[in-house]
């Protein structure tokens, strides 16, 4: 009876027809090849001698059919080995925040490079270096490793070790680097493994207790036990999309943690964006243990670890009654001479007020400028800031907690953003879209960023071509 009839059932993604997602994505994809020749060229070299063709397996992640040649970059910008000319506001994912290559570090670096690179001794600007720390953040003693990773699989030992106990605590969504015990995720109110992860020989939900962000009565049912060494988090998440941290919430986990004996490791790698001294500074965080890894050599690979001088003292007396050997902590190219010298120059001259004084104007301006975009086109999304951070994601409210925030990403429609921006020489990060400003981003950038967006969603909801 209905035969004369079609029903035309539309998927819609976030407010974006499934096909016209597609139908955009296949054309940028077109588009990006077409324009990247010497691109393909060296992609299709390194696949004969790079597992997967990329020195780093995480190069495949963009979303684009082949991965993009860095050529040269600087300031707010690079440029590709095809000649394409990008702004930057991905910024190596915040190893490049103050810009790339700034001029006082690689000052440094030049004058560095032929008098030594690293001799397990150490120079003259660890101590500038700890100075420079200390003024920043306020912890009084610091220590150099290699990444933000390994600086947090130190300062969780340096934990387990003065506390005399074995679990460490998780907000669930976060991400701290390659460590191991955080690698945990909340499902149905229990611990579990997170995805995806390989290689894995201990059951790491024994060693960590997950909760989620902002849940004060869950974190206190987990403290309670007085088996937790350390709570490790950022100030807001940032892996999962930004998750800010609701009124009280930072006054509650600090009296909670005192209550119970459990040390706060504050990872400032991300929330660095906040303002000098991260969000620790700006928001009068009382760390035991702070981490800052990413742009704090200004693009090199480096990090820091602090630690109240109760937590040094506490440590020095587990020292004293070990019979030597090896800490586990610690690599042998950490704080060496060349990282020091670039780090000692980015903290003096790079990361420095003046420079968020540039950039969190800017970063203002540019999530008003999504958000105007967004609400003129009537679609359910939200955007965040952090500072100089900016996030967009597909859900109409900011989320509360991790499992919130996973609901608002959609990694084909991240990707395809991305691809459409990245064709018209605009790149933000390929995951929940992200945006960073540096103190070389120029206003002109940001304006194209908010019109090109504006484009593609026009393209979008127009059908993308469908
Ligand atoms: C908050 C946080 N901590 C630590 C890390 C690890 O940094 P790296 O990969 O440089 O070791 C990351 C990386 O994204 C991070 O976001």
């Amino acid at each position: 009876m209905y035969d004369h009839i079609t029903f035309e059932i539309t998927e819609l993604i976030a407010g974006i027809r499934a096909d016209a997602l597609a139908a955009l994505t296949a054309r940028e994809r077109a588009r990006f090849a077409a324009g990247r020749p010497r691109s393909r060229e060296l992609a299709e070299a390194a696949r004969a001698v790079l597992l997967d063709g990329v020195p780093m397996h995480w190069m495949l992640d963009w979303g684009t059919p082949f991965p993009l040649f860095l050529e040269a970059a600087r300031g707010a910008g690079f440029t590709d080995v095809d000649g394409h000319h990008y702004a930057d506001f991905c910024l190596g994912d915040t190893g490049a925040m103050f810009g790339h290559s700034p001029e006082p570090v690689a000052a440094a670096i030049r004058a560095r490079a032929d008098r030594g690179l690293t001799a397990m001794l150490p120079t003259a600007d660890a101590i500038a270096v700890g100075r420079l720390l200390q003024e920043a953040f306020g912890l009084p003693y610091w220590q150099v490793a290699t990444t933000a990773s390994d600086a947090n699989r130190f300062a969780l030992r340096v934990a387990r070790a003065v506390t005399g106990r074995p679990r460490i605590l998780v907000f669930n969504g976060c991400y701290h680097g390659a460590v191991d015990e955080t690698f945990v995720r909340l499902r149905d109110g229990r611990a579990v493994h997170r995805p995806g992860l390989l290689g894995q020989a201990a059951d790491l939900t024994t060693l960590a207790r997950v909760v989620e962000f902002n849940d004060l009565d869950a974190l206190e049912a987990a403290l309670r036990d007085g088996d937790v060494a350390a709570v490790i988090t950022e100030p807001a998440l940032t892996n999962i999309g930004i998750v800010l941290p609701e009124p009280g919430f930072h006054a509650g986990l600090r009296a909670l943690t005192r209550r119970y004996g459990t040390l706060l490791l504050i990872d400032e790698t991300h929330t660095i964006s906040t303002g000098y001294g991260g969000y620790t500074r700006t928001h009068g965080l009382e760390p035991d243990l702070f981490v800052l890894g990413k742009p704090i050599a200004g693009g090199l690979p480096a990090a820091v670890w602090g630690c109240s001088a109760e937590v040094a003292t506490r440590l020095r007396a587990v020292r004293a009654s070990v019979d030597g050997g090896h800490s586990g902590m610690g690599t042998t190219l950490s704080a060496n001479a060349f990282t020091l010298a670039a780090m000692r120059a980015n903290l003096e001259a790079v990361m420095t007020p003046a420079a968020y004084a540039r950039m969190l104007p800017l970063a203002t301006r540019l999530a008003d400028g999504i958000a105007g975009v967004i609400r003129a086109r009537g679609l359910p999304w939200f955007i965040t800031r952090l500072g100089a951070r900016a996030e967009f994601g597909f859900l109409p409210t900011p989320p509360r907690n991790g499992t919130e925030a996973a609901h608002a990403s959609i990694h084909a429609l991240e990707h395809a953003l991305h691809l459409y921006l990245l064709n018209r020489g605009v790149l933000i990060t390929p995951f929940h879209n992200m945006t960073l400003v540096c103190p070389d981003t120029r206003s002109e950038d940001v304006e194209r960023l908010v019109a090109t967006l504006g484009t593609c969603l026009d393209e979008l909801l127009a059908g993308g071509g469908a």
